[in-house]
This record gives C-alpha cells, structure tokens and sequence, in this order.
C-alpha cells in the first residue's frame, strides 16, 4: 500500500466536512452518480482500496475482497447491522470490518415507535382516506384502532434499541416482555420470556434482532400463527427476519391484525400483495434518518477508517467471533 495516498472508496455521497477528513489522508474515489453501485461496479472500484466506507446496500464479500486485493485493511460499514459484510471472508483476508452502533439507537427507536403508532391507530390509512377527497364525517365507530395503555408489548432482541424502545413503553403505559436468545439483564418490571410465550401474548411484537442465520425467517408462518390475532407486527430489523409471503398471507387471512414495516425481505422490492393491504404501514428504511442522525453514522464510519489508515485500533471493530 501506498501508505501516503492510501485509496479510499466511498460507496455514497457523505457530509462534505466528512469527505474532507478522508480527502487530507488519501485518494478518495466516489461514484458519479447517486445511487448504490452494482456487485460488478463495486468490485470495479475497489482494486487497491486501503479502505472501502459502504452502505448496508453494498455487499462485501469474497469476490470483492479479492477484487480490492491484499493493501486492503479496513471496511468501514455505514450502519449498525452488517449483515452485509461476509465478515468470515474479512477475518480471513485480516480485514477489519466496523460499523456505528449508539449513534442511531434513538433515531430508530423513535421510529419503531412511529410505526406502532400509526399502524395501531391506522394513521396512513386515514392520510390515504383524506387525500381520496372522499366524504367523511365524525361517528362513534368511524375508523377505530387500538389503544396501548395497559397492553402487552413483546420485543425480540433486547440490544440497545429494543431497550430504548421498552424505555418509551413506559411513557404509553404497555406492559413490556423481551426474548432474546442468552439471558439478560431486564429493567425493573420487563420480564425475559421464551419466544412462544411472547408471541401469544403480546399485543404489538416488534423485532430488533440482527440478522443472522438463526433469525432469517424467525417470524414464518408458524411463529405468526402463534401470534394474538389482534397483534401487530413492527420490524425495523432486518428485512429476511420476517418471511414476507407468509407474512402476507397472516395479513390477508386475519391471522394478525397488522403489520408496520421500515425494511424488506428482497429490499427495495416488495413483495406484490403488501401494498394492496389496509392493515400494513409501509416505510422505505428510515430508521436511522434524521440529519444528525446520518452525519453521525458517516462521522463515526470515517473516523474507523482514518483510526485504522494510522494504525490505531478502530473504536468500532466488528468482533469476528459475534458472528460465529
Ligand atoms: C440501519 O438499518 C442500520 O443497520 O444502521
């Protein structure tokens, strides 16, 4: 590697303060356009990247690594999942892979939050109502939802966003479980449960696992069935946590009574059927997306790649044994 001009490929545009900050150190090589690059372009525009900053719509795999070749030390990950990142494929190469964990535990709470809300008391469905310019009026049983106070909320994975959403639980008066796979330290009042015992009981179930092997699928059809048919599903995860045909079908045959999405099994894609339904919120991955929110992450991501371009340890390396 050329250590005085190291090259360095970011997948997508970045605050420009940030971009600069990589600019001072190396070779900074951006796309032309603003849209995420293909399998192919990427892999064309990594040979001789001493680091590679990307999105969770970049895969990095073998064949990229292999394309970047042996001057490549570190991929910095613009988010706090990396299921994106084949991360036995960067232990093998010495890669060290990072991503930005903290940074948007409140922006994607708040969210999950925004979802359960408008799917519970059907907030799109009403927008979608107004803008028909169709009549409507005031009426005792017009458009009704579901409170929360005094209801069951079951959260999947207990990390630090599953945590900040059981925090603003309180503020809504719902009784919280968690399931999560080791056992755990709960707040006062939260009960870990086993996930049978969550999924039946639970009035809202929201998920805020990783995706990884075992948690691909983990809301299929017999996890759904289990569910309260007048429960709702939020996912803010991963997309592939939930099975998506199985999911429409739940929607479609009143197996649950509604499902809030930020993400998507084939993202951007989704599955044909969703859209048609009333009972489903539909966002386009805003989780993390509020200004500060964003700055942050790619802040955080360049800081792992200068840390790493001088030797240091990143502050958040991706610990390859978290993914066994
Ligand atoms: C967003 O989905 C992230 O993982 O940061």
């Amino acid at each position: 590697m050329n250590c005085r001009s190291p090259r360095i490929v970011v997948t997508r545009s970045i605050p420009s303060d940030v971009l600069i900050d990589l600019d001072r150190v190396g070779q900074v090589w951006q796309p032309p356009f603003d849209r995420s690059l293909t399998v192919h372009e990427l892999k064309a525009a990594v040979p001789g990247a001493a680091a590679i900053l990307c999105t969770l719509n970049d895969r990095v795999g073998p064949e990229v690594l292999d394309a970047a070749g042996d001057q490549l030390v570190v991929v910095a990950n613009i988010a706090v999942g990396y299921d994106n990142l084949d991360m036995k494929a960067l232990a093998a190469r010495h890669v060290t892979a990072t991503n930005t964990p903290g940074v948007l535990v409140d922006a994607t709470a708040d969210l999950t939050w925004a979802l359960l809300l408008a799917v519970t008391r059907r907030l799109a469905e009403g927008d979608r109502l107004i803008r028909t310019g169709a009549p409507w009026a005031w009426d005792l049983a017009f458009m009704l939802g579901t409170g929360l106070q005094g209801r069951q909320l079951g959260i999947i994975g207990f990390g630090a966003i599953g945590r900040a959403v059981a925090h603003r639980a309180r503020a809504f008066g719902m009784d919280v479980v968690v399931h999560a796979p080791r056992p755990l330290q709960t707040p006062a009042g939260i009960r870990q449960v086993s996930a049978n015992e969550l999924l039946a009981e639970s009035h809202v179930v929201s998920l805020h696992c990783p995706l990884t092997k075992s948690t691909h699928h983990l809301m299929g059809e017999e996890a759904l069935r289990r569910m309260r048919s007048d429960a709702f599903l939020i996912n803010t995860s991963r997309g592939p946590v939930v099975d998506e045909v199985a999911l429409l079908a739940a929607l479609r045959t009143g197996v649950i009574a509604g499902a809030a999405l930020d993400v998507y099994e084939h993202e951007p894609h989704v599955t044909a059927g969703l859209c048609d339904l009333e009972n489903v919120v539909l966002l386009p991955h805003l989780g993390s997306a509020t200004v500060d929110t964003r700055s942050r992450m790619a802040r955080m991501a360049a800081d792992n790649v200068l840390a790493v371009l001088n030797g240091k340890e990143a502050n958040n390396r991706i610990d390859f044994r978290s993914c066994e």
